[in-house]
C-alpha cells in the first residue's frame, strides 16, 4: 500500500537515489546528465529558497517499509496569466516500476492539482521515445497537443521529439477504475504563483 506526503529535506538521499540514475541515463528529462547532487537538490527539492514558490514535492511511500518509491513536483506551469493551469513532473524508483507507483502518484497529483485550484495540467516537454510516460499520461486522459520536432538529444537515439500533453482538470475527477489501490491523504493547498 503506497501513502502520499509533502516531501521534506530528510527524503533527498531517497530522492537522490531516485533521480540520479534518471539524470545519468539522459534519455527522459532535459536535463545535464553530469548534473551533481546539489545541482539536482536545487533542480527537484529546492525547498523555500526555491524561485518557483507554487513548487509542492510529493512522494508516495511503501506504508510497510517507509520506503520512498517515487515522488512528483506539481507547480504552476507559468506565472501570471498563466498560473492556473499545473505542471507536474515525476520519478519513480527503477527497482519499483512496472508495478503501479507512477500510476497512483499521476492520480494523486491529478487530485492535488484539482484541489489547488488548478483547471488543467500540462507537461511540456515528454520524450516521445519515453514509451511508458506516454501511455501512462494518455491513459490518464492528457492529450498531445503538439510535438517540438528533435527539440531532445536522446543519448541513442539523437533528436527526439518533445510532447506537450494536456488535459483538463474541471472535468469529472480520475475514473475510479485508473485510480491505485493507495491509501490517500489530504492533498497539500499549492500556493497560485506569481
Ligand atoms: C514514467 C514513470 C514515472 C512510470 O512509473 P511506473 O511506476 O513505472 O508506472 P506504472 O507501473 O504505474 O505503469 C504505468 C503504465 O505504463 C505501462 N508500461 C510499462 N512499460 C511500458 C512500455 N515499455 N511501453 C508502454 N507502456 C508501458 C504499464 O503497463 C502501466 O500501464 P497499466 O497501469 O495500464 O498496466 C517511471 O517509469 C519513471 O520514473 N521513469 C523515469 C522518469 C520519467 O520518464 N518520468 C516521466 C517524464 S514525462
Amino acid at each position: 500500500m503506497l501513502q502520499f506526503r509533502t516531501a521534506g529535506p530528510e527524503d533527498w538521499p531517497a530522492l537522490w537515489s531516485i533521480m540520479e540514475p534518471v539524470v545519468r541515463a539522459g534519455e527522459t528529462y532535459c536535463w545535464d546528465p553530469s548534473m551533481d547532487e546539489e545541482a539536482g537538490r536545487l533542480e527537484w527539492l529546492p525547498g523555500p529558497a526555491g524561485a518557483d514558490p507554487t513548487l509542492v514535492v510529493l512522494v508516495a511511500v511503501d506504508a510497510g517499509t517507509g520506503r520512498v518509491l517515487g515522488t512528483a513536483q506539481l507547480h504552476a506551469n507559468r506565472g501570471g496569466n498563466g498560473a492556473h493551469v499545473a505542471n507536474a513532473s515525476f520519478l519513480v524508483a527503477a527497482d519499483a516500476g512496472g508495478r503501479g507507483v507512477g500510476r497512483a502518484l499521476a492520480v494523486h497529483v491529478l487530485d492535488a492539482a484539482r484541489a489547488a485550484g488548478y483547471t488543467a495540467m500540462q507537461f511540456n516537454a515528454v520524450v516521445e521515445t519515453n514509451d511508458r510516460a506516454v501511455a501512462l499520461w494518455a491513459s490518464l486522459g492528457f492529450t498531445i497537443v503538439g510535438t517540438v520536432p528533435g527539440a531532445f538529444l536522446h543519448p541513442s537515439a539523437g533528436p527526439t521529439g518533445l510532447h506537450i500533453m494536456h488535459r483538463l482538470l474541471l472535468a469529472a475527477p480520475v475514473p475510479a477504475a485508473t485510480r491505485g489501490t493507495a491509501g490517500r491523504r489530504q492533498p497539500p493547498q499549492a500556493t497560485m504563483g506569481s
